[in-house]
């Protein structure tokens, strides 16, 4: 099945299941992209920066943690810009550490943008980017003398459900050894004001990021989404710790997809994504589940926000 194969499959699917869902990883588009880099400008999106901060205070922390006898290979599936990964990779070379960088992402454009800027600025750095879905990682690395330490920033993680994420994890931990390391990045748990706000920001970047779905659905898929017909509804639950949006079907309507016909309700909704929020006892039973054991939780001033360094057991 080729890419617009199974994006029309897991659309189709998503829309005839109970609720109606789409999955979140089809936001990124380039428009999709465009519109994530605004939300992390809003001022109610507190992840970014409270990361950026946990990295700029304590990247030297974190790599002092690490026991490294030869190398160190850093291994960031779903790297994107990197650019917080940046700040990592400076406190590793100004430290003359030995770094070999795999940064894995689906877009090869991305991927090279990403290597020609760090290589300019870190001529040192060996960068050896990796064009794949990070689903299917087997066999990419070298096995070699260097110390593999695995990224997962940005609370990507969060938009994955309980089963997705064991089994997310249990992939990154089979491409680790033992005394191997994980850095989770993570967002907490916390007044859910401040979360519901994150996700429903003023200017409406994060309610147009929605309809942008719908916009490369019509676009990719040969369909009719009549944006209109739609309200952008986001909501925290806090007893499963998370944000949930939803675009909410003003009207009956029926929407057609590469020809297959899909009915909406009036005020039926659609799950367009979750992003979940975690707890440092939380993150504590994931390594467990996952094969490693916490070293350290590094934490921004206001701890809304944890990097949450790993060693595989
Ligand atoms: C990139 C998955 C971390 O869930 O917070 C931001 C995506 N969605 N605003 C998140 C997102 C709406 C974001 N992640």
């Amino acid at each position: 099945m080729n890419v617009k194969e199974s994006f029309l499959k897991d659309v189709l699917e998503g829309l005839s299941s109970e609720p109606k869902k789409l999955s979140s990883k089809y936001f990124y588009d380039e428009n999709g992209d465009k519109l994530f880099h605004y939300i992390m400008a809003q001022p109610e999106y507190y992840l970014t920066c409270a990361e950026y901060e946990i990295l700029q205070t304590h990247s030297l922390d974190i790599l002092k943690r690490l026991h490294i006898d030869n190398g160190l290979r850093i291994i960031e599936p779903g790297a994107g810009d990197g650019f917080k990964t940046k700040i990592l990779l400076e406190s590793a070379m100004k430290n003359k550490y030995d770094v070999v960088y795999n940064p894995i992402d689906i877009s090869p454009n991305v991927m090279n943008i990403l290597c020609n800027s760090l290589v300019k600025s870190y001529p040192h750095l060996k960068c050896e980017p990796i064009i794949a879905d990070y689903f299917n990682l087997d066999g990419k690395f070298p096995d070699d003398q260097n110390k593999k330490l695995m990224l997962f920033l940005g609370s990507n993680l969060g938009n994955f459900n309980n089963t997705e994420t064991s089994a997310i994890m249990d992939r990154f931990s089979s491409e680790l050894k033992q005394g191997d390391y994980f850095l989770l990045g993570v967002d907490l748990v916390k007044d859910p004001h401040r979360i519901l706000a994150a996700y429903n920001d003023a200017r409406g970047v994060t309610s147009e990021f929605n309809f942008n779905l719908l916009l490369r659905i019509n676009m990719e898929l040969q369909a009719n989404f009549n944006l209109d017909n739609f309200i952008h509804f986001p909501l925290y639950n806090p007893v499963f710790q998370q944000a949930e949006s939803y675009l909410v079907s003003k009207v009956a309507h029926k929407v057609v997809i590469s020809g297959t016909t899909i009915h909406f309700e009036a005020w039926e909704a659609l799950l367009t994504e979750i992003s979940r929020k975690f707890t440092p006892g939380k993150i504590e039973r994931l390594a467990c589940q996952s094969g490693f054991t916490v070293l350290e939780n590094f934490y921004d001033i206001n701890r809304d926000f944890c990097c949450s360094l790993w060693e595989k057991l």
